[in-house]
């Protein structure tokens, strides 16, 4: 763990990374998230452990599950919850980030939820916060997204416990994706038994990131139990880097007759925004084997029971 995640006593007080934390700190976080977990055709649990206290959002960068769900799951604690208009925001006059943070802290804010595209800004940010109010990475640039590779391993998790046991492979534009860098993170520490990245030759992930490659989409989903799926991340990509979108589902989109080479009882994810009939055919986005839907359930859940960790 980063020394900038922890207080002095060692409990987490920022969330800026899944890199380096403690298996057992996952687990917690996991089975915390379980009880938020609404049962079928139930109502969402609620409860106001985090009555009094103010959460607010700072989305630098666009977002629709991310940002709802950390809105959702503060309310559904109890919290207050400031969502800041960016683009109305005194960021568009020149006001610096850290002043824009300096003068939300003024106004009581415990938590603030933010999503950028610079890499390393969050620990800037936190090191700012210090004890002061608690930060937690929703986005940053291609390297964390900590709640979603939270929510991910809580889906595959309760599809298939025997995460030893498990092929999971993630397909798409792995280097540009923090997804995939925080799902690797978080299955790496939870010991999925083997961790595939398949992407094209210019996709692939940097060495220093574990798991097999694979170039050929065929091979990487062949007996697997997971898939998860990735979308181009056109926004971090020179125009000349681009894939040609029309003929991506031929060569590396999953489609019904890929799928078919993976195991019968396959799950397929995708964290969103979905480009249907680039990476992913309609057909498998909608079909049986699909668990999206319930990723976006469990983001909630998952955020609910990080929002409590750091500041309950
Ligand atoms: N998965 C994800 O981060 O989606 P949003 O960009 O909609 O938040």
């Amino acid at each position: 763990m980063t020394q900038s995640q922890q207080d002095p006593t060692g409990r987490l007080r920022h969330l800026l990374s899944l890199q380096g934390l403690p298996r057992d700190m996952l687990h917690t976080l996991l089975a915390r998230a379980e009880t938020y977990c609404a049962p079928a055709g139930q109502r969402a649990p609620r409860n106001t452990q985090l009555a009094g206290r103010t959460v607010a959002n700072l989305f630098f960068e666009p977002s629709t599950r991310t940002r709802a769900s950390f809105e959702l799951a503060a309310r559904r604690l109890g919290a207050e919850v400031l969502n800041l208009d960016i683009s109305l925001s005194s960021t568009a006059k020149g006001e610096s980030i850290l002043d824009t943070l300096d003068t939300l802290l003024a106004m009581g804010v415990d938590a603030f939820v933010v999503r950028h595209t610079d890499d390393g800004l969050h620990a800037m940010l936190a090191d700012f916060l210090g004890h002061r109010a608690a930060l937690i990475n929703a986005g940053e640039g291609i390297s964390n997204h900590p709640t979603q590779g939270l929510l991910d391993a809580l889906t595959i998790r309760r599809h298939k416990p025997a995460l030893e046991q498990l092929t999971v492979t993630i397909a798409g534009d792995i280097r540009h994706s923090r997804v995939a860098h925080s799902a690797v993170h978080a299955l790496t520490t939870l010991g999925v038994g083997e961790l595939r990245l398949a992407a094209p030759a210019a996709a692939l992930a940097d060495d220093h990131l574990p798991g097999n490659r694979f170039t050929d989409l065929d091979q990487a989903v062949r007996d697997a139990d997971v898939i998860m799926m990735l979308r181009i991340q056109k926004e971090r990509m020179a125009a000349e880097q681009v894939p040609d979108t029309t003929q991506y589902l031929q060569h590396f989109g999953l489609t019904p007759e890929r799928l078919a080479l993976a195991r019968p009882d396959a799950i397929v994810m995708h964290p969103g925004p979905m480009n249907r009939g680039v990476e992913i055919a309609d057909s498998v986005a909608d079909g049986p084997q699909a668990v999206i839907r319930e990723q976006v359930a469990n983001g909630v859940a998952v955020r609910m029971a990080v929002l409590e960790m750091l500041l309950d």
